[in-house]
């Protein structure tokens, strides 16, 4: 398994992180078998696999559930848990509880949180901790509200250098790896630069150190439109309806099942059976 050091080094090659999220055992094994540096655990499982219209309503438990399944699906993979919304603002002391539960409980490797500001001091007790911990700038989907919307952040020049500031502090404040979303590419390709510290990029443009995407985007599952900066490479969406349909269809006509999925009796046991 790779360690944090080993993804500053892989920037230092530059040589590209390959990030995908992963909710459960199966998304956790076949992310591993592709390649995956890195898995997250996303609270966008809030989005992609509870079906909640946001990741606000996401708890503590359901990142421990869901983490313990992708762990038991990839034994060899870094994983990334995102601490879901206000489990790293209200105390110092909550948010450790909460990552401790994430690394303790479920095998996470390291935690994510999202912003800068009152969090730097979160991301240096995290660490201080022992607690190895990815940032999040740009887009912070569980700001929602506040952000009023999911838009491209830092695109005016106050906007950009806000964050590139804020980049900046959160390196200082110890974390190992920043996400950035939905940021012009030129200012993705300035932090990259500015910082020691890997980035990984989801509608960041080329210039990031890695790439993130969304498990379901990639391969289209349970989700309808994507948004621009994804690119799908293939459609689950199409081979699962396809086969359930198919199924149905079989059991109505009376097509499945065959005597190939059948078990049969013995002709003596079945003579003896009805005398
Ligand atoms: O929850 C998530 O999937 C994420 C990535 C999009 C970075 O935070
Ligand atoms: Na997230």
């Amino acid at each position: 398994m790779k360690q944090t050091t080993d993804f500053e080094k892989m920037k230092s090659r530059q040589e590209k992180i390959a990030m995908i999220t992963a909710y459960d055992y199966p998304s956790g094994k076949l992310s591993e078998e592709a390649g995956a540096d890195i898995i997250l655990v996303g609270d966008s499982l809030g989005m992609v696999v509870l079906g909640y219209d946001s990741t606000i309503p996401v708890t503590v438990d359901d990142m421990v559930h869901h983490t313990k399944a992708v762990k038991r699906g990839a034994k060899d993979t870094f994983v990334v848990t995102d601490l879901p919304f206000m489990s790293y603002h209200i105390s110092k002391e909550e948010t450790l509880k909460a990552a401790g539960r994430l690394m303790q409980e479920a095998g996470a490797n390291a935690v994510k949180v999202e912003g800068a500001g009152n969090v730097l001091k979160m991301i240096e007790a995290l660490t201080m901790a022992g607690v190895p911990v990815v940032a999040h700038l740009g887009l912070t989907p569980q700001s929602v509200g506040v952000l009023g919307g999911y838009k491209v952040q830092g695109k005016t020049a106050a906007a950009a250098e806000k964050l590139m500031e804020d980049a900046k502090k959160i390196e200082e404040a110890g974390a190992f790896m920043l996400v950035l979303e939905c940021v012009p590419y030129q200012l993705s390709q300035e932090i990259s630069q500015l910082l020691t510290i890997p980035t990984i990029g989801i509608g960041a443009g080329n210039g990031t150190d890695g790439q993130v995407l969304v498990y379901h985007d990639i391969i289209q599952y349970g989700v309808e439109r994507v948004p621009k900066f994804v690119k799908t490479y293939g459609d689950a969406n199409h081979l699962i309806t396809l086969s359930l349909q198919k199924y149905v269809g079989e059991v109505k006509t009376g097509q499945f099942p065959q005597e190939v999925h059948s078990f049969s009796m013995k002709q003596e046991q079945l003579g003896m059976l009805y005398g």
